[in-house]
């Protein structure tokens, strides 16, 4: 009787070993859009493939360098979200692979294939325009007169409202840079980004979080995308949205696919999936207000009106050029963080 029992437990064991038997599917996806969405997409996902997801949220910048540190032995299989500057550097690092999904031809042309290279090393997921967001209550307690723009929030009075993001790991803040040095010349943008550091009261490690912070009164004004604003103002805080009136640059958040995936398969449906209409149309259900890739998606009522703001031709491939980069986020640290104070 004993002797029947080991067999039927080596039996049981050697069936779970053989070839062919069904491991459950898996995916590692390293995710830079809000972590609202990020965590309802992952979900999603896994209901309707069965791929098991585990999802790791972190800013653009710390998703580059995770990938670089990781580049001998990949653990990420997708990299979606963040901003599109980001994931082109990865690309021209090697540290992403192209990949065309079948749904690349239904997307706006913006997103079809970021880089221009007809390669599909990345793909656009949304777009969104960075500006200024105020907490209305705030400015009207101390008495100061409301942004309407860059050289607006320059002035002494804002000394000590202001959150931005750290352009070193935050793609938002990047964004900010590339814009500056895109509307004044570099020169001058380094003496705006001095000014600016005098009215700054914390550079944050995540491009939302000044928004999130102006909102519940720790400070009363961020530098951000206006979508992550308005998630702020859906809430029901007492927050106003600037399209600056100089100008401002956006962003095409991007999806890519990692180099040398452990999970390629499961990568590959990720993406596809993700750019489908039903799947961008979660981004609502999670508060996310970018403007969406596929034309078919719905776009939000909250969502704010990109054609009604004045946008900068936006050099996305000179800003992702890791000398630029590399240059850029050198002189930020070595004459801005924390001079201007
Ligand atoms: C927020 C925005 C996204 C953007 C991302 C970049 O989540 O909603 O549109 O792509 O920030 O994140 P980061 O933390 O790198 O600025």
């Amino acid at each position: 009787m004993r002797r029947a029992w080991w067999i039927l437990a080596l039996a049981v064991a050697l069936a779970g070993c053989r070839p062919g038997a069904r491991r459950p599917r898996r995916l590692t996806l390293y995710c830079s859009a809000q972590h609202e969405w990020c965590e309802l997409v992952a979900r999603r996902f896994e209901e309707s493939s069965g791929i098991r997801v585990s999802m790791i949220r972190k800013s653009t910048g710390e998703v580059y360098a995770q990938l670089w540190a990781e580049r001998g032995n990949p653990k990420g299989d997708v990299w979606w979200g963040g901003t599109g500057d980001t994931h082109f550097q990865a690309a021209h690092a090697n540290l992403t692979r192209p990949y065309r999904s079948p749904r690349v031809p239904e997307l706006f042309s913006w997103a079809q294939d970021p880089m221009g290279d007809g390669e599909n090393r990345t793909t656009g997921i949304y777009m969104g325009a960075l500006g200024i967001a105020y907490n209305r209550e705030w400015l009207a307690k101390k008495g100061i007169e409301p942004p309407t723009g860059w050289q607006d929030i320059l002035r002494p009075d804002f000394k000590g409202e202001i959150q931005m993001a750290n352009p070193n790991s935050s793609g938002t803040a990047y964004t900010a840079l590339a814009t500056f040095v895109q509307l004044y010349g570099e020169a001058e943008a380094f003496k705006l980004l001095l000014k600016l550091d005098a009215n700054i009261n914390q550079y944050t490690q995540s491009g939302a979080a000044p928004v999130r912070n102006a909102a519940r009164g720790e400070a009363g004004v961020a530098v951000v995308f206006l979508h992550d604003a308005a998630t702020q103002v859906a809430a029901g805080f007492p927050i106003e949205l600037v399209a600056p009136v100089e100008g401002t640059g956006y962003e095409v958040g991007c999806v890519s696919m990692v180099r040398g995936a452990r999970h390629p398969d499961e990568a590959r449906a990720f993406i596809d999936w993700s750019l489908s209409p039903e799947a961008q149309g979660l981004a609502a259900e999670a508060h996310a207000y970018q403007v969406p890739s596929h034309p078919q998606a719905t776009v939000p009522p909250e969502a704010p009106r990109m054609e009604q703001m004045k946008l900068i031709d936006f050099d996305f491939g000179r800003f992702s050029e890791k000398a630029v980069r590399g240059h850029l986020l050198k002189r930020w640290d070595d004459e801005v963080k924390g001079r201007g104070r």
